[in-house]
């Protein structure tokens, strides 16, 4: 049975200060689907002088934090953006190094995604990316494929745009192909053609470095998210940060364009008045 109180696992954590976040979630309102926007790698490096891919490797230490902590809170999907389409205009030597530690990373985390009972999956242009990454990548995707924990998206070479103008070019060929037809196009039949199908669209975006942009993130599935940026930049943040997130995350109204639920309430129980005999 779920529990207003953290699951077990939840090692006693060594400050004060995050175990009175954490104290703060009700898990019982968890978001499904958390989306981050890995920002700051750059100019966490260059605070410290050194080469940006400095910054890019020192946020391994932040995927991985963030990748645990989520799965050990029960999130259904946790979708991390590391790759844009537009990341393509990069300096070689960046992009190279970000294809290393991609592989790298993969190498290194996959048994522990498996015993912890996630569920990897790349979202994006994937067939462009270098066949060494696709191979990484493949395997991890068929090594965790049978798992039944959160799901975790990774989105390379991803593009929101591109994400919709694939969805619709599929949608062409079934009604083409005589597999649906032009009345039935609706939401739900372009939703099932992303690369996201089968996903619950994320309730809360959280994008670190301060940027107040979506850089072609998840275009269609933010519709409404809940926005939350922090100035922290990608390579200092860890659990602490996520859990503030999903604390102010529950403290919002999410009103999916209908009024406020005071009112709503308020309406009903004058209703309820007014029937009574
Ligand atoms: C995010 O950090 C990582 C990727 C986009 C691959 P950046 O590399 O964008 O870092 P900044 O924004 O230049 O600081
Ligand atoms: C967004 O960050 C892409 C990823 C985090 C992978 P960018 O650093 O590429 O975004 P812009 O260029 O600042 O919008
Ligand atoms: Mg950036």
């Amino acid at each position: 049975m779920p529990a207003r109180n953290p699951p077990t696992g939840f090692s006693s954590p060594s400050h004060d200060e995050e175990r009175e976040v954490l104290d703060g979630i009700d898990f019982l309102r968890l978001p499904r689907h958390v989306a981050i926007i890995m920002d700051g790698n750059g100019r966490w490096a260059r605070a410290r002088h050194l080469p940006r891919i400095a910054g890019h490797r020192a946020g391994i230490a932040a995927v991985r934090d963030v990748v645990e902590t989520s799965a050990r809170l029960g999130l259904e999907v946790l979708t991390l953006y590391a790759f844009s389409r537009e990341n393509w205009r990069r300096p070689n030597a960046e992009v190279n190094a970000l294809m290393r530690l991609l592989r790298e990373y993969l190498e290194n985390e996959l048994e522990t995604l498996h015993q912890k009972n996630i569920r990897f999956r790349p979202i994006g242009r994937v067939d462009e990316l270098p066949p060494s990454v696709k191979r990484a990548l493949h395997k991890a995707e068929a090594r965790t494929a049978g798992n039944t924990g959160m799901e975790f998206l990774i989105a390379l070479s991803y593009s929101g745009r591109t994400e919709i103008a694939d969805a619709a070019r599929q949608v062409a060929e079934d009604v083409v192909e005589g597999r649906i037809r032009l009345d039935e196009i609706d939401e739900g039949v372009v939703d099932a053609r992303l690369y996201t199908a089968g996903c619950a669209e994320p309730d809360l975006l959280v994008r670190t470095s301060g940027e107040l942009r979506v850089s072609n993130f998840l275009l269609w599935q933010i519709a409404y998210a809940e926005l939350w940026v922090t100035q922290d930049l990608w390579p200092d943040f860890r659990r602490k940060q996520l859990y503030q997130a999903i604390v102010d995350y529950q403290a919002r109204e999410r009103r999916f364009g209908d009024i406020d639920s005071h009112t709503i309430a308020a309406r009903t129980r004058s209703r309820r008045r007014t029937t009574k005999p």
